[in-house]
């Protein structure tokens, strides 16, 4: 599979967008250093050197897309876990956790025709060899150097990732499922959500073989699925 390495691009997102126009097989855009990066909802996801920031272009995906995030995810956490001594812990939809800290998250954003899905572009960042977080967000976020003192080698990961998602994508979604609760952070627990604006906290049931999550409140009870941006929200 094309593999095209950058040193500094604002978003491998952006550049995959582009390059989809004369690009007509699946490729790779990965990138040393974003200036933008984003994250799911719009966010800065900040990229300095040192991290594996890149995005994978599929043409013909046959799974269904609010799986899609989830068997990257776990894709992900497998590859990690092959090449390095760390667990990783999944939060719903898209995070990827050691302890409690956030170490990588996906990103899937799809490229439509017409009423046709010409490709999905899936972001990948992972804080792999990152020295320091900065001071706001050392809380809550981690790399793999900080926690093993070790560093990784990004293309033996990225291409690990890679061959997981290819092979991930042709099993049963409830394998993936299996995977998934083996490192869940949520499901049985209580969580913080944004209700419409409003914080509230609701208990998080069950993932449902659709790739969406059951949350029940006692005024509601709500199906949450990745693409659903606004409405209901995860906190924490
Ligand atoms: C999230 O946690 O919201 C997802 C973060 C995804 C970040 C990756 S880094 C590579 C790709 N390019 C981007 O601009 N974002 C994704």
């Amino acid at each position: 599979m094309k593999i095209i390495v950058l040193d500094e691009v604002d978003s491998t997102q952006n550049m995959a967008r582009k390059l989809c126009e004369k690009e007509t097989e699946d490729f790779i855009v990965v990138a040393r250093r974003q200036s933008a990066g984003y994250g799911r909802k719009g966010d800065i996801w900040l990229s300095p050197e040192g991290g594996l920031w890149f995005t994978m272009v599929i043409r013909n995906v046959k799974a269904n897309l609010s799986t899609l995030p989830m068997i990257v995810a776990v894709s992900t956490a497998k590859a990690v876990e092959k090449n390095t001594e760390v667990n990783v812990n999944l939060k719903w939809p898209n995070d990827l956790y050691i302890g409690k800290r956030k170490v990588g998250g996906i990103l899937c954003e799809v490229l439509m025709s017409g009423e046709e899905v010409k490709a999905v572009l899936i972001g990948v960042g992972l804080n792999v060899n990152i020295n320091e977080i900065p001071e706001e967000i050392k809380s809550k976020a981690t790399s793999i150097k900080i926690e093993t003192g070790e560093e990784h080698n990004l293309m033996e990961l990225l291409k690990e990732i890679v061959k997981e998602v290819y092979e991930n994508l042709k099993k049963p979604f409830k394998e993936i499922m299996e995977e998934w609760i083996r490192r869940d952070m949520l499901v049985g627990r209580e969580a913080e959500l944004k209700v419409n604006g409003r914080r509230v906290k609701a208990y998080i049931s069950k993932l449902n073989e659709d790739g969406s999550i059951t949350i029940k409140h006692d005024s509601f009870e709500a199906k949450i699925h990745y693409w659903q941006i606004d409405g209901i929200e995860i906190l924490s």
